[in-house]
């Protein structure tokens, strides 16, 4: 008999809790958020709590809390103040720029140019997106809900997606090279996990079930 331990989220405080949550839901992508503060200062930074949630309307959705208690984070700010954000995807090669742009700089300071990263127009918002990102969507704020005090649930419809050509397969079928993107998600404190290393496993029909004819062995995928 396996042998559990219980973690009673009632009696733990946060910090651990923290610990818990990020340790077990892995891994996360990592939405690499470009916004503008109503001054026009141009702002980046990377939150993995974060995921698409539905696909009509097509909502995005993220969890960005505060620096502490009385500073909530800037990109949670200006999504408030602008109501626009870009989301980058983040491979392989931008993981150390990504990174960089985690710093806790102050709010005058472009984590942009820190990270010494390029920007290309978006065409729907005003928020630039990061060029060498392989895929890039502009949103528009949907809503935030306030989870607690100190951290907002920011929901956001996804007017465009852009994707560097030589990840799309086939256009008229809206087919992407999903494994070529080579994106990275997050596990706990500092690792991060690769996308390359995947396994196929098709949906058993029903009749194929009542058939009995369900003898597929996962397919592994190896870079
Ligand atoms: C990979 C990664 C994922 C992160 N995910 C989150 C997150 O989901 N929510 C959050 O509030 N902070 C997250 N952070 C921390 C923010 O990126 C960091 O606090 C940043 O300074 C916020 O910048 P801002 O004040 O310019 O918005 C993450 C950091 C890293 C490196």
């Amino acid at each position: 008999m396996t042998c559990e331990m219980l973690f009673d989220f009632a009696t733990i405080p946060a910090r651990e809790r923290d610990k818990l949550l990020l340790s077990t839901v892995i891994p996360r992508p990592i939405a690499w958020i470009v916004s503008l503060g109503l001054d026009g200062q141009l702002n980046a930074a990377p939150f993995s709590f974060f995921n698409a949630f539905a696909v009509d309307p097509p909502v995005v959705g993220i969890g960005i809390g505060s620096h502490d208690a009385a500073r909530p984070k800037d990109t949670r700010l200006n999504i408030r103040d602008t109501k626009q954000f870009v989301v980058n995807l983040v491979s392989e090669e931008m993981a150390q720029a990504m990174n960089i742009t985690a710093i806790d700089f102050e709010p005058d300071v472009s984590e942009i140019s820190e990270a010494g990263l390029k920007t290309r127009p978006s065409v729907y918002i005003k928020p630039p997106r990061i060029a060498d990102s392989p895929v890039a969507m502009e949103c528009e704020l949907m809503q935030i809900v306030a989870l607690g005090t100190d951290t907002g649930l920011v929901l956001g419809r996804v007017l465009a997606m852009h994707v560097r050509k030589d990840f799309v397969i086939d256009p008229a079928k809206y087919y992407i090279d999903s494994s070529g993107l080579k994106l990275i998600g997050r596990m706990h404190s500092g690792w991060y996990a690769r996308t390359s290393d995947r396994f196929r496993m098709n949906r058993i029909s029903r009749e194929e079930w009542e058939a009995g004819n369900t003898n597929r062995a996962p397919v592994l995928e190896r870079p």
